[in-house]
């Protein structure tokens, strides 16, 4: 499963590439508002850090204005995945970026009847939201199953790329339902590493440790 950052701070994205944990990186204009930067700026920042795919949403609702936005988003650098809306006019921009072969990510996604659609749009990456699903009570994991047995059935190459994940359950689950991609808060991959029984165990083991009267020359 390749994981991608779901953040425009650079230096939890340094963080976490020094440890090799970064396939890619997924960012949105709630996003780049966090961070106080400059989009230009921090993107290509962020472009030049990580080599996998650096997703950039456009802002436009009409597909040729988000055509164009997504056009200068690329020029940012050659990794750049270009983040579209599941709207109709956004799956109308998927079509002509991902014809020119650009990597489009189609975001937004709440249903498996949308995700068919980008997929024969020519997406590269589909993005459903599990959190924002589970918050109003509906089943988020249910969704990544759907998209990945629509897909499955089909063999679109679309890759899923489960988002707005929460927790580190999320992170789980989508790895066993088989999400190509997941992207999670740095947080969110930092607490993958904790266990209570982790802690426990190396303190015991350090007690004992220092029992011996021994040390590691
Ligand atoms: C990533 O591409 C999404 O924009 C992000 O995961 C949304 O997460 P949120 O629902 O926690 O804002």
């Amino acid at each position: 499963m390749k994981f991608f950052v779901d953040t425009a701070d650079v230096a939890a994205i340094k963080e976490l590439t020094e440890l090799g944990m970064v396939d890619g990186v997924t960012t949105n204009p709630s996003l780049i508002l966090k961070s106080g930067r400059d989009i230009q700026e921090v993107t290509k920042e962020i472009c030049d850090l990580v080599d996998g795919p650096v997703s950039a949403e456009v802002v436009a609702l009409e597909a040729d204005r988000m055509i164009e936005e997504g056009r200068k988003l690329a020029r940012i650098a050659d990794n750049i995945a270009i983040k579209v809306p599941l709207t109709w006019d956004g799956l109308k921009a998927c079509k002509t970026l991902a014809g020119e072969g650009r990597m489009v990510n189609v975001t937004l996604c709440f249903s498996a009847n949308q995700a068919l659609l980008a997929a024969k749009a020519g997406a590269t990456f589909i993005s459903p939201f599990i959190g924002r699903l589970d918050d109003i009570n509906l089943d988020g994991m249910q969704l990544i199953a759907d998209i990945r047995q629509v897909y499955d059935n089909y063999g679109f190459e679309t890759q899923i790329l489960a988002a707005s994940i929460r927790t580190v359950n999320h992170a789980l689950q989508s790895a066993q339902i088989g999400a190509d991609v997941m992207t999670a808060p740095p947080d969110v991959i930092k607490k993958m590493a904790a266990h209570p029984l982790t802690d426990k165990g190396l303190e015991a083991f350090l007690k004992d440790w220092e029992k011996t009267g021994q040390k590691i020359v």
